[in-house]
């Protein structure tokens, strides 16, 4: 799928020359590293700081919204052996906010960062439509990235940035942290990745109050902004899971008649997917931004030929009794405080994990240590540009496909299965 991007190539600003890569820490893992442990941890009384030792590597954010301040600056708090070295928002008061609560060099520009503040790292926490052009331009200035979803609006936008980066010789990694949730990630480690072809079938639903023409600034004017842009997450999950992108999508998508009479919306408020994967093996996404009762933002079941497995994200806390379908009665206890995954076999339970507190600090951390061990090793990060761009393919094919109301192939696949395969040989 090679392709032109919408941008120009940036040029380089003439005081962000390329840091001389021979020399960043990441690189040398084999040297001795200053180890920080960094002092705003105690900040942060509710996550453990880190056991892993990174090389002090120097690193920067830019963006301090949502995903930037409350996501990566805390997450960064709990790593050893990284060097903030600044961070980045053209908002004055998010500046301000972010130097008094981690005091770290602030600036109101990103060419001003990457020549003053020089890290080798930039994490990407603009919106979207952004990325693609700041991904170039870091990597321009030497930088390894670490970029918030999803990816980047388009394809082509996401074969420029990887081209660049391998032009340059400089890694991306993408902030799919469900992947490193530990609920999620407890699933994954059962049945997915690898061992995905005992799957056969996958449920993933996500109920919120949150109709796409009530929310305020980008997200509210993105045409595609439930499977795209909150919806990435449930579709990277699955194709982890799957350990492979499916080869067939359908999907319906609607405002389901919910909005104002006559207001210009767009109509993804619901959108059922449903994925084909080899063997005939499915899966479906629901994702309902109408719900006005209970919500729940991640739920996953997913079933092999012996056992089903389950990962609820959100506070789960009930008691249960009954017979649930068997003969013998019980009583049954869940408790998560943010999340919960267990193994289910008829009635019996068996728990796989727990998630902490503020599970998505911890699982950008993960996904932040992971990928910067994996770029010193040379080894894959939990998430890397082309799982992003993976993600991006099966999401405009559902768009494509409820658009125009017909199954679509998705390239680079085998495609060629028939629909509604029934091999009862497979998985
Ligand atoms: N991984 C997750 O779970 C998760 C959660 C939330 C958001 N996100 C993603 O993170 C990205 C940002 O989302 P958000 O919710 O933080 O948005 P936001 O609007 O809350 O914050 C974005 C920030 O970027 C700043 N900004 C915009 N352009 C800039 C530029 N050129 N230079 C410097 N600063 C700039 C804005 O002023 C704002 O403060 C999006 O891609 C979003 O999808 C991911």
């Amino acid at each position: 799928m090679g392709g032109t991007c919408r941008w120009e190539e940036p040029s380089l600003p003439c005081a962000a020359a390329p840091h001389d890569s021979s020399r960043t820490s990441l690189e040398a893992q084999n040297q001795t590293f200053l180890l920080k442990t960094n002092s705003h941890a105690s900040r942060l009384p509710w996550v453990q700081p880190s056991e892993v030792d990174l090389n002090a590597v120097r690193i920067a954010v830019l963006g301090l919204g949502e995903a930037g301040y409350n996501m990566h600056m805390p997450a960064l708090a709990q790593m050893r052996g990284i060097e903030l070295v600044g961070a980045c928002d053209i908002d004055l008061d998010r500046r301000a906010n972010a130097a008094k609560a981690w005091s770290v060099p602030v600036f109101d520009n990103l060419e001003k960062m990457l020549a003053e503040a020089r890290p080798e790292m930039l994490i990407v926490a603009t919106p979207p439509d952004s990325h693609a052009r700041i991904c170039l331009q870091a990597i321009a200035a030497g930088c390894h990235v670490i970029c918030e979803k999803p990816f980047t609006s388009t394809l082509e936008e996401a074969d420029t940035v990887m081209a660049a980066a391998a032009a340059a010789g400089r890694r991306i990694a993408l902030n799919h942290e469900f992947r490193e949730m530990p609920i999620f990630r407890a699933v994954l480690d059962e049945i997915g990745g690898p061992r995905g072809d005992q799957i056969v079938f996958a449920q993933l639903w996500q109920h919120m109050d949150m109709a796409p023409w009530m929310e305020k600034g980008w997200r509210g004017s993105m045409q595609r902004r439930t499977l795209h842009e909150g919806g990435v997450h449930l579709v990277d999950y699955l194709l982890a899971l799957f350990g492979e992108k499916p080869h067939a999508v359908s999907a319906t998508m609607s405002a389901c008649g919910a909005q104002e009479p006559g207001a210009d919306v767009g109509a993804d408020a619901v959108a059922i997917v449903s994925l084909e994967f080899s063997r005939g093996r499915l899966a479906q996404i629901l994702q309902h931004r109408l719900c006005k009762g209970e919500t729940q933002y991640f739920e996953l079941r997913a079933d092999t030929r012996v056992a089903s497995y389950r990962a609820s994200f959100g506070g789960r806390a009930r008691v249960t009794a009954g017979l649930y379908r068997s003969t013998v009665p019980h009583l049954r206890v869940d408790y998560g405080v943010s999340g919960l995954a267990w193994r289910e076999v008829g009635n019996k339970r068996t728990l796989l994990a727990r998630n902490p507190k503020e599970p998505r600090v911890v699982s950008t951390r993960n996904v932040l240590e992971r990928s910067l061990a994996a770029f010193a090793s040379g080894s894959a990060p939990p998430a890397s540009a082309q799982d992003g761009r993976d993600a991006l393919e099966v999401i405009n094919a559902c768009y494509e496909a409820a658009a125009i109301g017909r199954r679509i192939p998705v390239s680079g696949t085998n495609s060629a299965e028939p629909a509604l395969a029934s091999d009862s040989k497979g998985g």
